[in-house]
């Protein structure tokens, strides 16, 4: 018997349906669930539409964003403690929070998170990724984090379930970023966190350039990207390359733009990285709301720190009671 597949019986309260370990085999509302290489679960039961099969394909060829090749759970601990970001939601999160990571790639963050005692779900539409993350957790034996194979427009968890909800850079490589926050909204649990990182519409403009570059030199545009030639490893820096220069489908998006979707779905706003910049103090602290005009939004186009990460903002915030 698989005790690594028994485990997701443990996880059963969490899902919307019932799963079941019965003679080797993994069934959820008595449907047997796919493994994919024998080891992760995938609740994909309909055909996926053509653009989640896109992403789902090049996601599966791009493992985004993976390992470096001497990585570790020292190593990948080290990572997630040198970045403010990931160090702070470590500090803030308690020990006992149920999280959900939609999104999660090869799954470092997931893996991170699920230090002390944290139960971490770690989803994602991508096989070579999910596989990629699945690895490293049953070689670091980390027994608190799940990994399955689920689309954010059909997640098989109950509603008003996680603690903290985040999703980085994801939603808009998704058919509609709009709808898909709403579906994270609805399970994580009233009073829960929830974070979003999504390409900034102005923030990109060079990354834009950048991509219309590499339809005539292909990968080669890694010469004309600093954060690419500050990859060491060939795999993550080919991972960095064709994830942001390459990239089938993406949406744009602005702060304002998302502080409405939070007001439309009932969601506090609490921070607003950048722009609330003050890192050094928590991150799910309540911060005033940055008054954003359309200028403002777009000098972010010249914001040196936005042109290296590619364009990127993370939003945070408390679902209503
Ligand atoms: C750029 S990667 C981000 C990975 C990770 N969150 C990070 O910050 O490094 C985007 C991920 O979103 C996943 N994804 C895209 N569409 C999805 C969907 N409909 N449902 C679930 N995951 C999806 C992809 O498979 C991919 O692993």
């Amino acid at each position: 018997m698989d005790q690594e597949l028994l485990r997701y019986e443990s996880i059963n309260n969490t899902l919307s349906g019932d799963l079941e370990f019965k003679s080797e085999k993994l069934t959820f509302n008595n449907n047997q669930l796919d493994l994919i290489e024998g080891t992760i679960p995938s609740f994909i039961v309909n055909n996926l539409d053509e653009l989640t099969k896109d992403m789902s394909n090049f996601y599966n060829e791009v493992k985004f964003p993976n390992y470096d090749d001497f990585d570790d759970y020292a190593s990948l601990y080290d990572k997630g403690m040198s970045n403010l970001f990931t160090q702070r939601l470590d500090r803030e999160l308690n020990y006992a929070s149920k999280v959900l990571e939609l999104g999660c790639g090869t799954g470092q963050l997931s893996l991170f998170l699920a230090r002390g005692n944290r139960q971490v779900y770690g989803v994602d539409i991508s096989n070579g990724s999910l596989l990629v993350g699945e690895k490293f957790r049953r070689d670091n034996k980390v027994s608190n984090a799940y990994f399955m194979k689920m689309d954010v427009f059909d997640l098989k968890f109950k509603q008003n379930t996680f603690d903290f909800t985040i999703s980085n850079g994801v939603l808009h490589h998704t058919k509609d970023a709009r709808k898909a926050f709403k579906h994270l909204v609805d399970v994580t649990k009233p009073g829960g966190l929830i974070a979003i990182g999504l390409y900034h519409k102005y923030g990109r403009f060079f990354t834009r350039v950048k991509q219309a570059l590499a339809k005539i030199i292909g990968k080669n545009i890694f010469i004309l990207d600093r954060t690419s030639l500050k990859i060491k490893s060939n795999d993550k820096r080919n991972a960095w390359v064709t994830d942001q220069f390459m990239n089938p489908h993406e949406t744009l998006h602005t702060p304002s733009e998302t502080m409405r979707w939070f007001e439309e779905e009932g969601v506090e706003f609490l921070n607003l990285i950048p722009h609330c910049d003050d890192i050094d103090i928590p991150i799910f602290k309540r911060r005033q709301k940055p008054s954003l005009s359309k200028i403002n939004e777009i000098l972010m186009m010249f914001n040196r720190k936005q042109i290296q990460e590619g364009g990127f903002f993370v939003i945070i915030g408390r679902k209503k009671k």
